[in-house]
């Protein structure tokens, strides 16, 4: 009863921001997603009857009660769906700088999901899987697909019309993005905490409600017609509307650093010297700088000149999840 699986990290255009159920992690809004190639999670399940609690050990070492107890909870969902109440031992190896602003738990409970979904024996579709992967953390379920992926937020109250699907294939399209990792405090404010409290308290929230699902559908023509200045437009533009609500909040708060500024202020002068790249930023500091395959290495560069800025990583649409024998 054993199983390995890889799953990729995924950067939102068009951002999941806001839940309207906590518990079975149901988005207030539709949202779309690239896999990428460069950051990945491997995890090996094993269900194990002399086992008396599940265990996890992340990059080799024992993890902390509090991270084992959300691996539980989706071991949990899934040993119901088994039918089998049987403990586990978790392995899973992080190719992801969790430091480089790319939330490790996308990547990480898509390859949990489909790693323990083998294991306990279930035989299960991508549409399954990503719902069983959204209740670990609600990106994980885009990260279950390759390349250009719609998470639709569905209507129903049990969740089950609440998945993601590939509106296009990895090798369909290339584009570049840059994950500018910089100088930056740890922060402050965890995803999870924030976009409660956004929703909870912030007054420009329902502007965001109000023009996501516009944002979507041009984001999703833009890239049915392969338009890449106007889905960079519309992805910095949601990215900055995202940012914004935090303002709004009580208390308020902002993810946003000098540095960040640095970044932003040097892709807007990019674009005025004719180079086409566009920005968005997650519940963290980094910056990711989208633009077209060709200007990687002059955007690289341009980063890198920037003194708050460590490190430039480039990555390009990746592949879905993957099972792997030993
Ligand atoms: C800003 O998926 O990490 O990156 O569902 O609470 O685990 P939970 O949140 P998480 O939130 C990601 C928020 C975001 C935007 C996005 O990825 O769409």
């Amino acid at each position: 009863m054993q199983a390995t699986a890889r799953a990729h990290t995924n950067i939102a255009l068009i951002k999941y921001w806001g839940k309207r159920d906590e518990e079975l992690f149901l988005p207030t809004n539709s949202n779309l997603s690239i896999t990428l190639d460069r950051f990945f999670t491997t995890t090996s399940v094993v269900f194990d009857r002399t086992l008396t609690s599940d265990q996890f050990f992340l990059n080799g070492k024992l993890a902390s009660g509090e991270e084992t107890a959300k691996i539980a909870r989706l071991l949990d969902i899934i040993r119901k769906m088994g039918g089998k109440d049987i403990y586990a031992k978790v392995d899973s190896d992080n190719q992801v700088p969790t430091a480089a602003g790319f939330a490790s738990s996308a990547s990480g409970f898509a390859a949990l999901a489909a790693a323990a979904t083998k294991a306990i024996g279930l035989d299960v579709d991508e549409k399954t899987l990503s719902i069983i992967a959204r209740q670990g953390s609600g990106s994980a379920c885009r990260s279950i697909y390759g390349g250009y992926v719609e998470w639709q937020k569905g209507e129903k109250e049990d969740g089950s019309d609440c998945y993601a699907k590939q509106i296009l294939e990895e090798d369909a399209w290339d584009l570049s993005i840059l994950s500018v990792l910089l100088e930056s405090k740890q922060k402050k404010v965890l995803s999870r905490e924030g976009m409660k409290r956004t929703v909870d308290t912030s007054v420009f929230y329902d502007g965001w409600l109000k023009t996501v699902e516009q944002d979507l559908q041009v984001a999703k023509a833009a890239i049915a017609d392969r338009d890449f200045i106007r889905l960079g437009e519309v992805l910095e533009k949601n990215a900055l509307k995202m940012h914004a609500t935090t303002l709004g909040a009580d208390p308020p708060f902002m993810y946003w650093q000098s540095a960040t500024f640095d970044v932003m202020y040097e892709v807007q002068a990019l674009r005025e010297a004719g180079i086409h790249a566009y920005f968005t930023i997650d519940a963290g500091p980094n910056v990711k700088v989208i633009c077209r395959p060709e200007d990687e290495q002059a955007v690289k560069e341009a980063m890198l000149k920037i003194p708050t800025v460590q490190d430039v990583f480039i990555c390009h649409p990746g592949p879905g999840i993957t099972y792997i024998t030993e």
